[in-house]
């Protein structure tokens, strides 16, 4: 079987990865893309700066590519990333207060507009909490207003409707951690105040076998039990051990809720970490034991 079918076949989960747009011409890297994997998520062709290069000037070009290719092989597709204090483009980068503040609902409602119908799942905001203390990370964006995260949501919900909503970030993977509190806390208070919020992502970019968070489960079934799904967004693991790659997957299979464990990349060669090897495949497309140890993670777990 394929980590896909296997993945569908637990209630309908999906096994996704990061698609690069300038690989799609390569059979190699298309073959196990298309083979293995029920979803995608563009690793750059969807942020602000790819499509928004010049302010209210959209180009979607290698996106809308990927999105292509993504539905010819039955693929969903992961929308990634609407708002984040990341790779904005120059003329973003140099805004601030309310103009920013318009730019980004009219980012938003753009970018979601025309793809309209063909993403199952939005990265509405991304990255907004500080690496320590659990409290928001200082940005253009955060200092228009606490309620920035709240508006882009509202404003996604609006231009897309059918689209599930969701708040990405990282190492909020460790239930104890702050950051991972902090996050809680927002999810917990929109779901009290009714701000439309369907989704957490849990990056999951992992160091290493012995910084496996063993209250992973934990972090997934809290926030799952706010009423939100769980998505495991970015995975990868320095190394690729073969036990804490069995783990993640076991824990979001323990989840309901749980819905989507999807690598951040294909081949070793493909990862943004380059030299840690963290993915399911070699640089030449062989199968890995971590590989192996997902597969039968899903099939048996
Ligand atoms: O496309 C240009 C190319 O024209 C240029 O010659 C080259 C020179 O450096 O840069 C290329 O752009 C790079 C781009 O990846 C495409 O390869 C950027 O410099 C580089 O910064 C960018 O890195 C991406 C990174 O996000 C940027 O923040 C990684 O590919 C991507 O994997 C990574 O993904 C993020 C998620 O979006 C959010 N979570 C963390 C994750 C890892 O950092």
């Amino acid at each position: 079987t394929t980590l896909g079918a296997s993945a569908a076949a637990r209630d309908g989960r999906v096994f996704g990865t990061a698609v690069a747009a300038g690989k799609l011409s390569d059979s190699a890297y298309t073959t196990i893309l298309d083979r293995e994997f029920n979803a995608v998520t563009p690793e750059n062709e969807m942020k602000i700066d790819a499509t928004e290069p010049q302010q209210n000037v959209f180009t979607y070009t290698n996106a809308d590519r990927i999105v292509a290719h993504a539905v010819a092989a039955g693929q969903k597709v992961r929308g990634h990333t609407l708002a984040w204090h990341s790779q904005q483009p120059g003329w973003m980068q140099s805004m601030s207060g309310s103009a920013l503040r318009s730019a980004m609902i009219n980012h938003i409602t753009q970018v979601m507009t025309h793809f309209k119908g063909k993403i199952t799942w939005w990265d509405v905001v991304n990255e907004a909490y500080a690496d320590s203390g659990g409290g928001r990370r200082s940005s253009n964006l955060q200092s228009t207003g606490n309620d920035w995260i709240e508006v882009a949501f509202k404003t996604a919900r609006a231009a897309d409707p059918n689209a599930k909503l969701c708040y990405n970030d990282y190492n909020t993977d460790n239930w104890s951690a702050a950051k991972t509190q902090g996050v809680y806390s927002m999810v917990k208070d929109f779901k009290a105040r009714g701000v439309p919020i369907d989704c957490v992502g849990f990056q999951t970019h992992l160091t290493g076998g012995s910084s496996y968070p063993s209250n992973y489960r934990t972090t997934l079934s809290s926030f799952a039990a706010l009423g939100v799904d769980v998505h495991i967004t970015e995975l990868d693991i320095t190394n690729a051990p073969t036990g804490a790659y069995t783990s993640v997957v076991n824990d979001c299979l323990a989840v309901a809720r749980c819905t989507d464990i999807t690598v951040w990349g294909i081949r070793d060669s493909d990862s943004w970490r380059s030299g840690e090897s963290p993915l399911l495949f070699t640089s030449s497309g062989a199968k890995k034991a971590a590989y192996t140890a997902v597969l039968t993670a899903l099939n048996n777990g």
